[in-house]
Parts: structure tokens; sequence; C-alpha cells
């Protein structure tokens, strides 16, 4: 079932998560449903604060190529084990914050262990777009988005910008 997610402005996504300890199976279908409502968005990664819920669960896909085979990550509990002192820039975006971009810098591989749909501790290094994207998703379960690296001033204009549209989606 496809989620509604949250824009920003919303004191939801500014919420530290809570941990997972009994991975139930509204849980598991939680993850489901928040993987329909990433690729539908279409988007890569999703947090669950996003969608209203406060706890530690986040869902990833960076497989971009058409026609390549999809990778749908689920994560419980993610955390980063270690960061390289290399850094990367990407633009990033967020599906709380729609047609909005920015460049933000951070490692460039991070180590990330997490428990999987199954209640599997896994661990494992992530580059590239995935090493943005996890860091990305992290930083929602601590109520963090992409614009607090920003300069106060282009944080507030986007800010502005989403309030307006909130406004307008409203009404619609
Ligand atoms: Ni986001």
């Amino acid at each position: 079932m496809k989620r509604n997610i949250l824009i920003h402005p919303d004191p939801r996504l500014k919420k530290v998560c809570a941990p997972v300890d009994d991975l139930s199976d509204e849980l598991r279908a939680l993850a489901d449903d928040m993987l329909e409502t990433m690729y539908d968005a279409p988007g890569i990664g999703l947090a669950a604060p996003q969608i209203g819920v406060l706890e530690r669960l986040i869902v990833l896909d960076c497989v971009k190529e058409e026609g390549a085979t999809p990778r749908p990550l689920v994560m419980f509990n993610p955390e980063i084990i270690s960061a390289s002192d290399e850094t990367s820039v990407y633009e990033e975006g967020c599906l709380s914050i729609p047609d909005q971009f920015a460049e933000v810098t951070r490692p460039a591989e991070v180590e990330v262990a997490w428990m999987d749909q199954n209640g599997k501790a896994q661990r494992e290094t992530f580059d590239g777009l995935w090493a943005t994207c996890v860091q990305h998703e992290i930083d929602h379960l601590n109520g963090k988005l992409f614009i607090d690296y920003l300069k106060p001033l282009k944080r507030q204009m986007i800010t502005r910008k989403m309030v307006k549209l909130k406004r307008e989606l409203a009404r619609a």
C-alpha cells in the first residue's frame, strides 16, 4: 500500500526516531509499503519518519540504470560504523522537499550495520551514490534534513517555498 509522504516543514521530520527492538509482521509490511512508496515517487531512498512513523527504519535502492536489476534494501536500526576521510559531493534532493536540490558534502565511503527484514544482522561498505543515500536516510532518523547542511539563507528560502507549496496542496 502506498503511503503519504510528509512535506517539510513538519515536526515529525525533526524528531529522533526510536530503535526497533521487535521485528513484527506489521513492521515488515511497513517496509514493503515504504519500498512501494519510494519506487512510485520515484525516489532512491525513504525513511520511516517521512511517512509519519517515528521508528528507525529506512529503505533504499540506488540502482538507476535502465533495465538493471533492482536492489531494494530494508534497514532496521541502521548505524554508521565508520566513515572515510575522503569526501564526495552530490546534488541531493528529498521526497519531503520536492523539486529542491543542493550540493552536500559527505564522507565518500561508509560502513553500515543494520538488521534486515528477516531479523538478520548485516554489514556492508557503501560508496558512490549508495554512500550518500544511506547517510541522507540515516540523517532522517535523527531529525536531520539535507537542507540542514546548507547556509541559513538558502535553507530559509527552500523552507518558505515548501510552506507555500503545502498551502497550495491544502487548497487543491
Ligand atoms: Ni530525504
